[in-house]
């Protein structure tokens, strides 16, 4: 690094380079990047101003916003003529404290709940590890719902190719992949019963070679039945999305999820509103079959946010049917933004929880 500003106005250092960036805030920390640890890397080469920002998920919503504060204030120096930025990310960990059994390797852990089948748990859930992924975080996707294993299907993994080697992780999409759907053959039923459901959801947590994660996505059975409860109590898990459909029974139904993780201690990120209206494919024109905005009102009602809505689409449907979740193969439809943008946001209340963790 060179530090002698030639212009007579003051050297351009690092230490002038940082105090230009002292007001620029985290969107969701509200405190300044510096403070935060995340200007990093700083050089000077005459005009020349290079720097890391690292961010706490590369899925952050505003990373552009960010990047775009961050030069506007290092352009304003004199003698900047150029400012190279790299965004980077380093998702923490969360908590384990006061946690039976962390999963190895793994930094955080989201549940995705719902009180009720068939409301799109899974495809929730697969659609928000695929789009974490494809941000750039390393993302584990399990699928607990030893009720019904619908995740080998929805990202494109055969029944039963596991059933000799016993349960690991496959990778679909960028994602790491495990259900207890790969060591049964599909089609057979599945009689699971208490104690075997708690082993069998341990096993997958952590006889399954996840490898180093940012986040593991648990697609939960749905309810409050053993497995959900054993997992909640169990793992670490970091928070949960409960996602409802618009119908006022769907929303009692997601009160009660809400209500359980809360006795548990559990942190919940907030409430999807799938199936939300029926998006045309052909026109476009919104029809809101189930009524609409329900989840969002309950959400407020409950005091927690409202993570976004998801329409009703044929697309998200064949997707989940042939194992090709929409945000993979056709990300810039409006259905697809929708799941992208909720996985940004579920990556940042999790960040706001660590940092509001960390510093109490
Ligand atoms: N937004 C949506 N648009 C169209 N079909 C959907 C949508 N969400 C879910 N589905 C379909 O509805 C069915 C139930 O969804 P699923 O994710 O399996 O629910 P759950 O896991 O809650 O039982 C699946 O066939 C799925 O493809
Ligand atoms: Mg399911």
């Amino acid at each position: 690094m060179t530090s002698n500003g030639s212009n007579g106005s003051g050297a351009l250092t690092q230490e002038a380079i940082l105090e230009a960036l002292k007001d620029v805030k985290d969107p969701e920390l509200h405190r300044p990047l510096v403070a935060l640890g995340m200007i990093q890397d700083v050089t000077v080469e005459g005009g020349s101003v290079g720097l890391r920002v690292v961010l706490t998920t590369p899925a952050c919503p505003f990373r552009e916003q960010v990047q775009q504060e961050v030069r506007d204030a290092v352009m304003l120096l004199p003698g900047v003529d150029s400012v190279d930025i790299e965004m980077g990310a380093n998702v923490r960990a969360s908590s384990n404290e006061g946690k039976a059994k962390p999963i190895e390797g793994v930094r955080n852990v989201i549940a995705v709940a719902s009180n009720k089948g068939g409301v799109g748990k899974s495809t929730v859930a697969v659609n928000l590890s695929v789009a974490l992924a494809q941000l750039g975080a390393r993302v584990g996707l399990m699928d607990a719902d030893i009720t019904g294993p619908n995740i080998p299907t929805m990202t494109g993994v055969a029944a039963g190719i596991q059933s000799q080697e016993g349960m690991h992780v496959v990778e679909r999409y960028g994602v790491k992949v495990a259900s207890i759907g790969f060591v049964l053959q599909k089609g057979m039923p599945v009689v699971w019963r208490g104690p075997m459901i708690g082993s069998a959801v341990r096993q997958l947590m952590h006889d399954v070679a996840w490898g180093e994660l940012d986040y593991l996505v648990i697609d939960l059975p749905p309810g409050t039945s053993d497995a959900s409860m054993s997992m909640a109590q169990d793992a670490a898990i970091s928070g949960a999305v409960v996602v409802s459909t618009p119908q006022e029974v769907s929303i009692e139904d997601a009160t009660k999820a809400v209500g359980m993780f809360e006795r548990l201690n559990v942190p919940v990120f907030g409430i999807v509103e799938n199936m939300s209206y029926f998006a045309c494919p052909h026109c476009g024109e919104r029809t809101e079959i189930f009524g609409h905005g329900g989840a969002r009102a309950a959400a407020e009602e409950l005091g927690l946010d409202f993570l976004g809505e998801v329409p009703l689409h044929p697309a998200i449907r064949q997707g989940s049917d042939i194992g090709a979740p929409i945000v993979a193969t056709d990300p810039e439809s409006p259905q697809a933004r929708a799941l992208i943008e909720i996985a940004e946001r579920v990556a940042a209340r999790l960040s706001v929880l660590q940092f509001v963790g960390s510093v109490a």
